[in-house]
């Protein structure tokens, strides 16, 4: 099934996402392009019905004026323009109203009446139609892809093991600092279940060497980041017959690494940083979509709630969770202090209603008394936020005896603990992680 698609040219309008965003409630497919893209390259976009561009005619970007391709206004395409009135266009808008109803309304108008579009965007045709996108693109070449096993790496895995099979080479690269079981899961559903293609690094001994006697948060990222595309480094170039590197990029990261008419909010990296002589050509399915449509996608690709819906994770792992220099006691401590707070919040529900929950071990001792003596060991911190952009952030108040349990299974049964600490700080003034 082909879905229709309405195409906005980012010429600076603020409301770029609100308005993809607004579409495809209407049920229709949106993509947002950059302002400069050729008439050329947006006639290969299928089922184009429409587009809407978006921004000033006279906005500047490094000093020059900017605009879109003058042919496509005569391209045959129905337009609808907004806050910029080039002769040209036939359906102009001065400007977006400040109600969202409101622009619900005009955007029905145009892309219904005007563009004559279907209704026919769902997860079912997004996934045919980059399924077909992809076996054109890829043909009989193989792609590379760094599973981390977060949602977004997870997603693209399965979207390329339905287009194009075992030609798909997923890494996963287990840096020692992952939460408890959680190579173990990826290496069952991918391996195990979709049959990838997978190879699976054992790398932890390497980082935690590398680790060993770093104090620094920032060295410590550092490291760990430097290191993982080593290793990524390392596998590729056992390979052979690799053109592709997939990437589950997303639009947010496009948006926050900065769009041409946008500043930069920050970069993102996921595997950047390959040398020169290992270029190769990006393939990211998902750069369109928006977190809460990946997951659609990922439950429609038949992939397990739990890994779809799971609470954001750090790239640096349970490494920012055990504070200062790691040791391996400390960090076994995080992990299985996790593991319990995990296993505790989802039997209470709380798992559906707090966005981000984990444990940190300090790098320091408390005193204390265990049968009947005196102890001198680490203590355990919970953390549980919520949050909705992740630049703010409150802390959730949990029910005391979920607490109390909590407490008493870490103090039985995670060794070198004797006492549990709950973390009342939000953000700002703290932030989410310790490091
Ligand atoms: P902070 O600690 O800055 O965290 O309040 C905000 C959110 O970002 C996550 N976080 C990271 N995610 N790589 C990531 O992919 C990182 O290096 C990283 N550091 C923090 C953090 O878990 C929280 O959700």
């Amino acid at each position: 099934m082909k879905q229709d698609m309405i195409v906005i040219l980012d010429l600076g309008g603020r409301n770029n996402t609100v308005i993809a965003r607004t579409i495809r409630k209407l049920g229709v497919y949106s993509e947002i392009h950059p302002h400069d893209i050729s008439l050329a390259k947006l006639s290969q976009l299928p089922n184009i019905k429409g587009i809407i561009i978006n921004g000033g005619g006279n906005n500047l970007v490094d000093g020059v004026k900017i605009d879109v391709d003058h042919r496509i206004y005569t391209a045959g395409y129905p337009i609808m323009v907004v806050n910029h009135e080039p002769a040209e266009a036939k359906n102009k808008l001065p400007n977006w109203p400040e109600s969202e109803e409101a622009i619900k309304e005009i955007l029905h108008a145009f892309i219904f009446n005007v563009c004559q579009a279907e209704p026919n965007w769902n997860m079912k045709n997004f996934i045919e139609n980059q399924v077909d996108l992809l076996k054109k693109q890829i043909g009989h070449k193989k792609v590379l892809l760094a599973l981390s096993g977060g949602v977004d790496s997870s997603v693209v895995a399965a979207l390329l093991i339905r287009a194009i099979g075992k030609q798909l080479v997923c890494v996963h690269v287990n840096h020692g600092l992952m939460r408890k079981g959680e190579s173990e899961a990826i290496l069952e559903i991918f391996k195990n279940q979709m049959q990838a293609n997978l190879i699976y690094v054992d790398a932890s001994k390497r980082f935690l060497s590398k680790l060993e006697k770093v104090s620094d948060p920032e060295q410590k990222r550092k490291i760990i980041g430097t290191e993982f595309i080593r290793v990524f480094e390392e596998e590729a170039r056992k390979l052979e017959g690799i053109e592709f590197l997939a990437q589950g990029t997303i639009y947010p990261d496009i948006v926050e690494s900065g769009t041409k008419t946008a500043g930069v909010v920050k970069s993102h990296h996921n595997v950047g940083g390959l040398p020169a002589d290992l270029q190769f050509t990006l393939v990211e399915p998902l750069r369109h979509l928006f977190k809460d449509e990946v997951r659609l996608c990922g439950i429609e690709l038949g992939l397990p709630a739990s890994m779809v819906y799971r609470q954001p994770f750090p790239g640096p792992g349970l490494g920012v969770r055990c504070l200062g220099a790691i040791t391996r006691e400390r960090l076994e401590a995080v992990r299985e202090s996790d593991a319990i707070l995990q296993e505790e919040f989802e039997k209470a529900g709380l798992d559906k209603k707090v966005w981000q929950y984990f444990t940190v071990v300090p790098d320091f001792k408390s005193v204390g008394v265990k049968n009947h003596t005196r102890s001198f060991e680490y203590p355990v911190i919970i953390r549980a936020v919520n949050t909705i952009d992740s630049m703010t952030a409150t802390i959730e108040p949990i029910d005391w005896p979920i607490l109390l349990k909590i407490t008493d299974r870490i103090l039985k049964e995670v060794p070198h603990v004797n006492r549990v600490c709950y973390d009342l700080s939000p953000k700002p003034c703290a932030t989410i992680e310790w490091e």
